[in-house]
């Protein structure tokens, strides 16, 4: 992900991208719809909904399966969907595995790797800024496997504080697992080169990119990572398409998530061999519309081109960061630096509470998250109990800005802040 200020594109044809997502002409409560939530989901383009609506209409049947003709069309379909998933990353095909999310995904790890392969006493290194799904699944691994598990802290400016990184990095460490961009603060992490000194130490990494492949170009070839997660429905795919990434030689050596249909060579009474990777992964019916929804979801980001986007929301941003300002009595966590952050800002206004916040704005159909946003621990870093958050997408405009700015007004004069 890149972060420097000196990148420019061509502006986004922003009323012209807006036509193609229908939900965006929705009125709430008889306003125009402002949607401020998208690290929670994006919305859907109509190139996505055509082909999800194509494939059951055209082309449904089960995958890996079949003989007919429509079995073969939709293995291809989503065979196809796997080599084009693995170009929008730069990685090779082998090591995408098809699962629901993010989440489920770096549970995969935690679960294959991490349990199975670790031992006793080894550690697994994250940060406090992680989402509650980089943080739980590894708690399960190490109570099972009698991990250790230590924590990156973040300074004051909500950045990783990495002092401490090469301590961290010496033995027992065996993995890393940390956030690409944070859900929370925005903070992009340099991965790449935190990627590299966990490597000369000899400890593999994993990724959380949940929030970064959307939004900016993400290589995996260049950021040489071993594990990266993320999910389709916050990269304008079908919710219940998600993707691992994982070097597939790892992928030989892990044993299965899951065990079930698809992902099996021979079955007897006695045992049971594996399928090929990636597919010893993918046990049961795949989610075969979210895989080829997944395909058109990255054939139109990449229409768009993905510095065009990631310039369009640092002006988003960086807009963001000045109305908060006019705005006046709010505290904004995270850099405050468009250049050093993506389209996510949290904050709050004087002492109202976020969700009293989130209400008042949905009164003015503006759609933003409250809440502790599935990260508790970064939470109490923060020392708050939630915040209110607006992230950004290719489709929001400047305008859009300007009227949440007018809406916290309003929970200003309501709550009589200032
Ligand atoms: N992980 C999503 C968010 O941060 C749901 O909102």
């Amino acid at each position: 992900m890149t972060t420097e200020a000196t990148v420019r594109s061509p502006a986004l044809d922003v009323e012209r991208l807006r036509a193609d997502f229908p939900i965006l002409q929705r009125r709430v409560a008889g306003r125009q719809l402002v949607y401020l939530d998208s690290a929670a989901t994006t919305q859907k383009p109509a190139p996505v909904l055509r082909a999800v609506d194509a494939y059951y209409a055209t082309s449904n049947a089960n995958v890996h399966r079949g003989v007919h003709a429509l079995a073969s069309e939709a293995t291809d379909l989503y065979e196809r969907a796997r080599q084009r998933v693995a170009r929008f990353i730069d990685a090779p095909a082998e090591g995408i595995v098809f699962l629901r999310n993010t989440t489920e995904a770096l549970n995969l790890v935690a679960s294959s790797y991490a349990r199975e392969l670790l031992t006793s006493g080894d550690r697994v290194v994250l940060s406090v800024m992680e989402h509650h799904s980089n943080l739980v699944p590894w708690q399960l691994a190490a109570e099972r496997a009698g991990l250790q598990l230590a924590y990156l802290d973040i300074d004051d400016s909500g950045r990783l504080d990495l002092a401490g990184l090469d301590e961290l990095l010496a033995p027992p460490t065996k993995l890393l697992s940390l956030v690409h961009m944070s859900n929370v603060l925005g903070t992009v992490n340099d991965i790449k080169s935190i990627a590299a000194r966990a490597h000369a130490a000899g400890v593999l990494v994993a990724v959380d990119a949940a929030q970064s492949v959307p939004h900016s170009t993400v290589s995996l070839r260049d950021l040489d990572v071993d594990f990266l997660a993320f999910s389709g429905h916050k990269m304008c795919g079908p919710m219940g398409a998600g993707v691992l990434w994982a070097r597939p030689e790892l992928l030989e050596r892990m044993p299965p998530f899951l065990g079930g249909g698809s992902m099996i060579s021979r079955v007897t009474l006695e045992r049971t061999t594996w399928n090929t990777v990636p597919h010893k992964f993918e046990a049961g019916t795949p989610d075969v519309a979210g895989a080829v929804g997944l395909h058109a979801a990255c054939d139109y980001i990449d229409s768009i081109g993905r510095s065009a986007i990631r310039e369009h929301e640092r002006g988003l941003t960086r807009h963001l960061l000045d109305v908060l300002d006019e705005v006046g009595d709010v505290t904004v966590y995270g850099p405050r630096d468009a250049d050093a952050q993506g389209g996510v800002v949290s904050f709050n206004v004087g002492d109202v509470h976020p969700h009293d916040v989130g209400t008042i704005l949905d009164r003015s159909a503006i759609a933003v998250r409250a809440g502790h946003h599935c990260a508790q621990p970064l939470m109490r870093r923060l020392g708050v109990a939630a915040t209110v958050r607006a992230s950004v997408y290719l489709y929001n405009t400047h305008s859009e800005i300007d009227s949440l700015g007018a809406a916290l007004g309003d929970v200003k004069r309501i709550f009589k802040v200032g």
